[in-house]
Formats: C-alpha cells, sequence, structure tokens
C-alpha cells in the first residue's frame, strides 16, 4: 500500500482517493447517507444547485450547504450534520454545495474510485481500502485553501487503523506526519482542535457542537462513494 497526500492528479487515476472535510462536508455527507438520503450531489456554485433543484419534483430534494459556515439563504439546510436527520433527508436528494469539501470531492473525480471518509467512519474506510489491493490517495480538503489539522488528523486515524489490521504499508512523509499528529492527539482530539482556525470559525458561526459530532471515531459504519457526479452508500459484498 503506498499512502501518497502530493499526488499530481495524473497519478489519481491509478488510485483510490478518500476525500476528507471533518469539519464539516465529508462528516455532513456521510450522516445524510446513513439516515436514508437518496444521494448527494455535490456542487461548486450556488448557482448551480439553484439551476439543477429546477429538474426535481417539489419535496424529492434538499439545498443544503453553507458559505463562512452559515446556511445559504434560500436553502433548506446548513452544513450541519445535526440538520441531516432521518425524517428530514430520507428518500431524498441532497445537492449541496459547501465552501471547501464538495470542491475537494469534484476534484478527485479523476480518481480510480472516489470514496468520502471522515472520523465518523474510520473503521468501516480502513476495512474497505485494506481488503484492496490498490494504492490511495487522501484528500484532504482544507479550509480556504489552506492546510486544515482536523483533516490530517483523520488520515492519521485512518493509516492507525490499517496498520492495526496487520498491512503492510508505505506511506510518504506527509502520511508519517498523520500519523505521528493522531497518536499524539488521540486521546484528546477535542483539545488539539479549539487551537485550529476551523474550530474557532465553528464557535463563532455558533456550530460548536458540531466539532464534537464529527470527531467521533466509528460511530458510522456508512461509506459514501462518488460516481459520475452522485454520492451514494458504497454496497460493499
Ligand atoms: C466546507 O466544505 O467548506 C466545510 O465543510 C465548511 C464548514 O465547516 O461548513
Amino acid at each position: 500500500y503506498a499512502l501518497p497526500s502530493n499526488v499530481q492528479e495524473k497519478e489519481l487515476k491509478e488510485r483510490v482517493a478518500v476525500v476528507i472535510d471533518v469539519l464539516r462536508a465529508s462528516s455532513t455527507i456521510i450522516t445524510a447517507l446513513h439516515n436514508g438520503c437518496r444521494e448527494v450531489i455535490p456542487l461548486i456554485d450556488i448557482e448551480e444547485a439553484i439551476n439543477l433543484s429546477k429538474n426535481y419534483e417539489r419535496g424529492a430534494f434538499l439545498l443544503g450547504g453553507e458559505r463562512n459556515a452559515q446556511k445559504i439563504e434560500g436553502f433548506d439546510l446548513s452544513n450541519s450534520p445535526y440538520e441531516y436527520t432521518r425524517d428530514v433527508v430520507e428518500g431524498r436528494t441532497v445537492l449541496m454545495t459547501t465552501t471547501n469539501g464538495t470542491r475537494a470531492i469534484r476534484k478527485a473525480s479523476e480518481a480510480k474510485e472516489v470514496i468520502i471518509g471522515g472520523f465518523l467512519n474510520v473503521g468501516a474506510v480502513a476495512q474497505y481500502i485494506g481488503q484492496r489491493d490498490e494504492d490511495v490517495a487522501f484528500i484532504c480538503a482544507g479550509t480556504e485553501g489552506k492546510f486544515s489539522l482536523d483533516d490530517i488528523l483523520a488520515v492519521g486515524a485512518m493509516i492507525d487503523a490499517l496498520q492495526n489490521m496487520g498491512k503492510p504499508l508505505e506511506m510518504d512523509d506527509l502520511g508519517l506526519v498523520c500519523l505521528q499528529m493522531y497518536s499524539t492527539h488521540k486521546q484528546n482530539l477535542r483539545k488539539v482542535l479549539e487551537r485550529t482556525y476551523h474550530y474557532r470559525n465553528l464557535v463563532r458561526a455558533g456550530f460548536e457542537s458540531d466539532v464534537d459530532y464529527c470527531i467521533q471515531l466509528n460511530l458510522l459504519p456508512t461509506i459514501p462513494v462518488y460516481r459520475e457526479g452522485v454520492i451514494r452508500v458504497l454496497e460493499t459484498a
């Protein structure tokens, strides 16, 4: 297994990509699909989402996402995973646009397969990629184009889970950093995250409790997979 982090776009074709945006897009997508959402369509622009919604029957879709961590005007849902409950999302399509996460997913589309990961499904993702004899690229969404510690810690958690499965791993130096960071902070992820930019931004926006939700390890077994523009639950044999 190779777990590179600085992968060229052309190299993605030969790899399974795991897209991670712990705070909060990937955690929200995992939650929505776990709660019976039919599919999530990741979109770049607000306009793109609104235009696409015109193709759906009333009641069949929801517009979700954020700008500056807040719900977008006229949208049904923000990017808080707590809003994506079963009674709200079951059987519906979510048209979602976020600042970083949905862009990262779209950028990963060249990969052999694109799955969405976070702390919530770390065990399920590690098991799935551990069973495949493929190279993997972890794609961290970051925050506003910058490195974001929450994603790096989740990559470390996945590498840690793969190691615990006894798999022989090869990884690049950034993979080693992720693993080291996770090993150092795994007993209290919240404490180190409190010092980060994205955490402070979410607190300012009134979403502090989302952080506690998103950093729960192995809460859900659901693995979202992105194929042909649509994210659905990966059916594993
Ligand atoms: C994003 O995709 O940009 C993030 O999930 C932002 C947020 O925390 O809502």
